[in-house]
């Protein structure tokens, strides 16, 4: 059966995804602003979540509304039939996100949503699911745009740029779904070598490894929201798990360097864990001493900005960047993301496209730089083509971005401001549990230290499925 389902995003992403799920064979796509809307069956659902790389989340919608108070929102939240989804031993949380004059709290709304659910089966039973914000079994999405309302099951759980494969971050590790969707809008995909010269932690290196070799990202993660869901599909999902049908050789190579040797450690950590040490080599090395490479490569990469890495001399460093793309890396193309300007300007090359994307709240910009052995005047004169169409019509879509930023402005207060104003959630609604750890302060390992991509090439098949052993009893989660 068909349904509707709202794969969210970035801003900046969307087109990206849309991409990525007409591959995926999904219905009826539509782009929307940080979301892409489709239709599908079970299996596309499972799919997407275990195949997107530029998703944050798979939202299944059940109910859209119209409402223009709270108590509306109630009424209509309560005349769902919760038994569809709940029952008294379930969990449940709500998540909102709000952009309305009306309801200017996504909080509050949240708190109606769980209320209405909690008094229906109060009124039916005498009893009450319970409230979990952590790893509930349910997890709802409210989503309020002015009067329009979707409430929908929120089928990924933890968000999707969690991939499950980071021991470790450096200071400003970059988000996994933008990095995996940065590499797929320049259009890379395992054709050459891949070069990070400021690799940080290897998220650059490790998704493009994934995107060459087409390898799912779902396979380094513990689980997903849907597979507490009472229809979930376990041998359905067991058979999208295992099949790898869909992967391919990667003919070249992926390097990785910095000048910081704790990231360099971490990034090699890292790479082991996602079993992609065959395919990626993480080194030491300043950018300054970088020579141009023996083979036909791409470099994509982020120097720190001057946020939250310093370096001493910000514009000195860009200044070197320029100057080595122009000398050491010779009829090949580079993207840079970065935050500031003033340092795109150090760099002191033409860029063929420039893109808006967000990196958490910074407003980045992703540029493009392709360097030729002429001069640039001389390559425009014979008449070469610096700007393609898909760099022309990346640069129509920069403007469209920037005048759908200016309209979608978030309206509710932070949390903090909320919490300080408003009534408390019900006493028995707070999630008084004692929080079970958090993979990010206690990462998990989910491979044997020594186990190297080459050995899945010789054979063992499935070594990277270690997130879960589907093999050895239905379910079971491989844990240490
Ligand atoms: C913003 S971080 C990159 C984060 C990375 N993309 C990740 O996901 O973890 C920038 C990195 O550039 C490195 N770096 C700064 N100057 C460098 C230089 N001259 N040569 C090589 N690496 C440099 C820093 O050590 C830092 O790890």
């Amino acid at each position: 059966m068909e349904f509707e389902m709202i794969a969210k995003t970035f801003q900046g992403l969307e087109n990206v995804l849309a991409e990525e799920l007409t591959q995926l064979g999904a219905n009826n796509i539509k782009v929307g602003n940080r979301m892409v809307s489709y239709t599908g069956n079970q299996e596309m659902l499972y799919r997407s979540n275990f195949c997107l790389r530029t998703a944050i989340r798979v939202l299944k919608p059940i109910k859209h509304f119209r409402a223009k108070s709270a108590d509306e929102v109630y009424e209509a939240v309560k005349a769902i039939d919760w038994t569809q989804y709940l029952s008294n031993e379930t969990t449940f949380a709500v998540d909102s996100v709000v952009y309305s004059t009306e309801f200017r709290h996504s909080k509050f709304v949240a708190y109606k949503v769980k209320d209405a659910i909690v008094d229906q089966f109060r009124e039916q039973t005498g009893n009450r699911p319970n409230i979990r914000v952590s790893n509930p079994d349910i997890q709802l999405n409210m989503h309020i745009a002015e009067y329009d309302c979707t409430l929908s099951l929120d089928s990924s759980g933890e968000s999707l740029h969690r991939r499950g494969y980071r021991q470790e971050a450096v200071e400003a590790p970059l988000n996994e779904v933008l990095a995996a969707g940065i590499i797929l809008m320049t259009g890379w995909h395992g054709e050459t070598d891949f070069i990070d010269p400021m690799c940080g932690s290897g998220t650059f290196p490790i998704e493009a490894a994934l995107i060459a070799r087409n390898m799912s990202p779902g396979i380094f993660r513990q689980g997903y929201a849907f597979e507490k869901w009472a229809d979930f599909d376990r041998e359905l999902f067991e058979q999208i798990y295992n099949d790898d049908s869909q992967e391919r050789e990667f003919a070249h190579h992926i390097y990785g360097y910095d000048n910081n040797r704790a990231a360099v450690a971490i990034a090699e950590r890292n790479v082991k864990a996602a079993g992609l040490t065959g395919d990626i080599t993480i080194q030491f090395q300043d950018f300054k001493d970088f020579t141009q490479p023996a083979e036909k490569s791409i470099i994509i990469t982020n120097p720190p900005y001057g946020e939250r890495i310093k370096p001493e001399d910000l514009l000195g460093l860009y200044k070197m960047i320029g100057s080595q793309f122009k000398k050491q890396f010779v009829d090949n193309e580079a993207w840079v993301l970065s935050y500031r300007e003033e340092c795109f300007d150090a760099i002191g090359l033409k860029a063929s496209l420039k893109v808006p994307l967000y990196n958490g709240s910074l407003e980045c910009e992703l540029r493009k730089y392709q360097m030729f052995s002429g001069r640039y005047n001389e390559v425009r004169s014979e008449g070469r083509e610096i700007k393609s169409e898909d760099d022309r019509r990346q640069m129509a879509e920069k403007r469209r971005f920037k005048e759908r930023r200016a309209v979608m402005q978030r309206l509710d207060e932070t949390d903090e401001e909320f919490e300080s104003r408003i009534r408390r959630p019900r006493r028995e609604d707070r999630d008084e549990r004692p929080r079970k750890f958090d993979r990010d302060e206690k990462p998990r390992r989910f491979f044997g230290g020594d186990r190297q991509a080459g050995d899945y090439r010789k054979g063992e098949k499935d070594f990277r499925h270690k997130g879960r052993d589907f093999n050895k009893g239905k379910g079971r989660r491989y844990e240490d």
